[in-house]
């Protein structure tokens, strides 16, 4: 778990923080790469889970491109050094602002949702004598079977091109000078732990890749997004992912063609385990039916328990007794949801024990906000 001199360490700091250890986030970022060039896949890390500095430098030293979803992130990668021709830029709703900057930027590729958008990069592009490069994001109506605020590539969800609507979008490409079809994009959702459900989707992207090649268009990139998830009950004994299982099953059943190119979008599954966040005890309330321990981090740390009921392992640091305590473990915030564990077995916790929330490298600080006037959360990384 952590060292006995990172304890230490820990003791002397101010609490809330991020730690990262970035031993194994190199860990997590070697096992991808390995497993990606073995397969020549290609995979662009998803800024949204996590664009702390030092992260993105380490991933960008990886030689991975960047996928981003806001006009800040397409400068963020840029800047950190991701070179343009690696940087996709999705998302439902870019501005003509985000779309005009990451034009000037010559970005590798849009990844578009609707065809009104096809239209308005056309426009834009157009204005600047430019060709805009576009990947379409398809939604596959394809289940994720994750948390439903987490899934994505379901028809009622609001992401992508649905499939009834593939030959107007066709149509606007063919009406399009300023637009170059590169390939096609899906992504069905996030924390994805069953397998099959990559299965499933790459059934659909060799149908929909079909039905393009049909219609005569020869696509550069299959891009199948990102979604691979993590296992946050164990994060010590599974704290890498199994890369070669996962990319293993797209070369079993994506179907390319010679020369095409293979993109991942993968977040989570590089950065998780590698970020904790460390908080001290502030008070222990001890009640007829319930334990309560107060953190001194809450909901506006480490949002994901509020939002998705997502569970996350709680460590005491300080404190080893043999005997096991029921607390919830909550927040200072205002809000009932704070909570970051209910009815979570821990040794018996004193005021002023450290605690860590792991498995929270992933959408933790990026998630991080400022109500109720808090301070922003802090970083403290292995060296
Ligand atoms: N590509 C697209 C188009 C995406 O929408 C996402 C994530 C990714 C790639 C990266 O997915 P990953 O490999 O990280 O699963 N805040 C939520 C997760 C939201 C995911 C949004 N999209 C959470 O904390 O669970």
């Amino acid at each position: 778990m952590f060292e006995s001199n990172t304890l230490r360490r820990f003791d002397k700091l101010e609490t809330p923080f991020y730690y990262y250890d970035l031993r194994l986030l190199d860990q997590a970022l070697s096992a991808c790469r390995e497993a990606a060039d073995a397969f020549d896949f290609h995979v662009h890390y998803a800024l949204k889970a996590n664009f702390n500095d030092r992260v993105l430098q380490a991933i960008n030293a990886k030689g991975f491109g960047a996928d981003c979803v806001s006009g800040n992130e397409v400068k963020k990668a840029v800047e950190t050094g991701f070179p343009a021709e690696k940087v996709v830029f999705a998302g439902v709703g870019k501005s003509d602002k985000e779309i005009n900057e990451a034009l000037d930027l010559d970005i590798f590729c849009f990844n578009v949702e609707s065809i009104q958008e096809i239209e308005v990069i056309n426009l834009l592009a157009a204005a600047k004598n430019k060709k805009a490069r576009v990947a379409l994001r398809i939604n596959p109506n394809v289940d994720a079977h994750t948390h439903h605020y987490i899934t994505t590539g379901l028809e009622e969800n609001k992401f992508g091109i649905n499939q009834w609507e593939l030959p107007a979008c066709v149509d606007a490409l063919k009406a399009s000078d300023n637009i170059e079809l590169t390939g096609i994009h899906f992504h069905v959702g996030s924390q994805i732990t069953n397998l099959d459900v990559f299965k499933s989707l790459c059934v659909k992207v060799n149908e929909i890749h079909e039905w393009f090649s049909e219609r005569g268009f020869v696509l550069k990139v299959l891009n199948v997004g990102g979604g691979l998830g993590v296992d946050y009950h164990n994060p010590d004994s599974s704290a890498v992912v199994d890369f070669k299982k996962y990319f293993e099953i797209f070369d079993r059943f994506l179907e390319r063609k010679p020369g095409q190119e293979v993109h991942f979008e993968l977040g989570r599954a590089l950065v998780a385990a590698s970020g904790s966040l460390i908080s001290r005890v502030l008070y222990v309330k001890n009640g007829l039916k319930k334990n309560f321990i107060i953190l001194d981090a809450g909901m506006t740390e480490l949002m994901r328990p509020a939002l998705y009921q997502a569970y996350h392992k709680i460590d005491n640091l300080s404190s080893n007794t043999d005997g096991l305590v029921k607390y919830d473990v909550v927040g200072p915030i205002c809000e009932s949801t704070d909570c970051f564990g209910k009815e979570v077995e821990l040794p018996a916790t004193s005021r002023g024990d450290l605690m860590a929330i792991r498995t929270a490298g992933a959408y933790g600080e990026v998630m991080a906000s400022g109500y109720n006037l808090r301070e922003r959360v802090r970083s403290v990384y292995s060296d």
